[in-house]
């Protein structure tokens, strides 16, 4: 497979940065082709303003996102990994798809309504957060769902898996390796 992962944290040091490394390495363990796209390192600008909007209504897109467009094209696999920032995705990775997933490039409307155009791609997302899943109560099964229903579904791609990493500033070095090894596995079974 062709893995696009799209990795959205600021800090080298950072758990999110260790699942990156364990991801990255499963993918290419089994063989996978995989692309990074690191989008603090790579100072990705996520606002999506008055020029590309204009560009935008003539059909068209900036040359850099037509190239952010290819990469995704290329891929099979889509694994998006982010820590959770009020309730959502870091503005970075929002901004990533607002200006990437452009209506005629990932989705487009019709007559008949809406069509995802992404349909043929398989999607992971991977999430940490500070709180428990107790702290969110009947809110704990929403927390993925911006990416994984408002975005990638509404583009076409259904074949989604998606975990949650709860309270892991909190948990002790074992539950992380835990949750890392988890991750490994998940891959492996792709
Ligand atoms: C701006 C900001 C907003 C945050 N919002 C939430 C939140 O809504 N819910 C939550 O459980 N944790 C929240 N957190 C905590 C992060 O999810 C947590 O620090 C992160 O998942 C830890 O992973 P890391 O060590 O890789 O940064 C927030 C952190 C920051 C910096």
């Amino acid at each position: 497979m062709n893995v696009l992962i799209v990795y959205a944290h600021p800090n080298p040091l950072s758990f999110n940065q260790s699942i990156l490394k364990v991801i990255n390495t499963a993918f290419k363990k089994r063989g996978d082709q995989v692309q990074l796209k690191d989008l603090y390192a790579e100072r990705f600008d996520p606002v999506l303003g008055e020029a590309q909007l204009s560009l935008q209504n003539e059909g068209k897109v900036p040359d850099d996102i037509k190239r952010e467009q290819e990469q995704v094209t290329w891929a099979d696999m889509i694994v998006v990994i982010y820590p959770l920032w009020w309730f959502d995705r870091p503005a970075i990775l929002k901004g990533w798809f607002d200006r990437v997933f452009t209506n005629g490039y990932a989705f487009s409307f019709d007559e008949n309504g809406l069509t995802g155009l992404l349909h043929n791609k398989r999607a992971m997302v991977v999430v940490t957060a500070g709180g428990t899943k107790e702290d969110f109560g009947k809110n704990a099964d929403q927390l993925t769902k911006s990416t994984t229903e408002g975005t990638l579904a509404f583009c076409g791609i259904t074949d989604i898996i998606d975990r949650v990493f709860y309270s892991v500033t909190m948990v002790d070095d074992a539950a992380r390796e835990a949750m890392l090894a988890e991750l490994e596995q998940m891959v492996q079974g792709c």
